[in-house]
């Protein structure tokens, strides 16, 4: 039997969508809280394979997902590129940051591959314990949003530092990206030889590139690594997340050969029924603040959602990652429904 996620990236429809949520393993769970507060650090955790592979599961305990995804983050690339990565309680990921182009000479030019061992025997645990319907997703960061932490040396408003070095300095910037699209690629390939299902490419920060960069930094970049897994796995199952590309996801869809795109809660329901699931199975898009606030106004989004997507091929998810102040019960009340509502169509 295959996954019913699976079948989804294949085109097909099912009567009920699948559904899973991005950073449904994370602060909003007790077990999650519990766990992390016993290691000292967040990249502890993410390198180390049994609480990591714990982690993973634990939504699909409690909640019944249709998939998993990997407990990691897209900020080990840069880690097992050699610059130093830190994620402080409350402060997010601090990097050393790459403020001129020679502050890059400091960088490995190929991704250490003995740093994320430990990540890859995470799935192997992972693929061990999950339950044959449920799909066990990777994932690794865009380039264009890994090089907006690298840069800045942390979280930055509207990415300026990155956008502004890749004016400046755009030979020095494009030979960053092209250090990341290879590791990228080699850190996807290792995943799928250690057992991953489907991989997702999240470029969170797509949506501060105006058109010509956007093509140069998150279309080329993006499609280059596809082309590069599928040279090892030839059917590689690929979901793209360039969020907050609005109507620039034509042309993201025209150039990148994904096998889903993953919706932000920002698109237009219309146009994404028109222009994109009309040429590709689609993911999302639910704004993770409905899900926060629950009642009668989450009911009412999950309807109008499945509405406009369900007729198709469609992934029920988030238009970004889940809160962590969501109570369970909104996530509860949220799988009820789309499985109920969605039933009955
Ligand atoms: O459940 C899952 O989705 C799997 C695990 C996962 C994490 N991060 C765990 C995490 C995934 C897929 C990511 C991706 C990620 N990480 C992205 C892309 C998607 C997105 O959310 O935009 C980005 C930009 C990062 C970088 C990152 N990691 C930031 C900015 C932060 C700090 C913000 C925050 O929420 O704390 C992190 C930390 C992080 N990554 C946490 C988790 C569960 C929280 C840290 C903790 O528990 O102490």
């Amino acid at each position: 039997m295959t996954k019913p996620l699976i079948r989804i990236l294949t085109g097909e429809r099912t009567p009920v969508p699948p559904i899973w949520l991005m950073r449904q393993a994370g602060r909003y769970l007790p077990e999650y809280r519990a766990i992390r507060s016993k290691s000292d650090s967040f990249l502890d955790l993410c390198f180390n394979p049994k609480l990591a592979a714990e982690v993973t599961l634990q939504p699909i305990r409690r909640f019944g997902f249709d998939a998993a995804i990997l407990f990691s983050d897209i900020l080990v690339v840069p880690h097992a590129l050699g610059q130093r990565v830190t994620f402080e309680e409350g402060n997010g990921p601090q990097l050393d940051a790459i403020g001129d182009p020679f502050a890059l000479s400091r960088l490995r030019s190929e991704i250490d591959q003995a740093k994320l061992t430990p990540v890859y025997e995470t799935i192997e645990r992972v693929k061990r314990e999950l339950p044959p319907a449920v799909a066990l997703l990777g994932f690794c960061g865009a380039p264009w949003t890994v090089a907006t932490y690298m840069i800045a040396g942390g979280g930055s408003l509207d990415q300026l530092p990155a956008r502004r070095f890749a004016y400046q300095y755009q030979e020095a910037f494009a030979e960053l990206i092209e250090i990341l699209i290879a590791a990228s690629a080699s850190y996807l390939i290792r995943q799928f030889e250690a057992g991953v299902d489907a991989v997702q490419i999240f470029d969170t920060w797509a949506g501060v590139l105006p058109p010509d960069e956007f093509r140069k930094w998150c279309i080329e970049p993006c499609a280059r690594i596809v082309a590069i897994v599928r040279q090892s796995f030839a059917g590689a199952k690929i979901i793209g997340f360039p969020r907050g590309a609005g109507t620039k996801l034509t042309q993201y869809i025209a150039a990148v050969p994904v096998d889903a795109v993953g919706l932000d809660w920002m698109i237009e329901l219309g146009f994404a029924r028109e222009q994109v699931q009309r040429l590709r199975p689609v993911q999302g898009n639910l704004d993770p603040l409905v899900l926060l606030v629950g009642g009668a106004t989450l009911d009412r989004a999950i309807d109008a959602i499945l509405e406009v997507f369900a007729a198709g091929p469609f992934i029920f998810n988030l238009g970004h990652g889940v809160m962590p102040e969501t109570p369970l019960a909104h996530v509860e009340r949220l799988i009820a429904r789309v499985r109920g509502v969605a039933s009955k169509n």
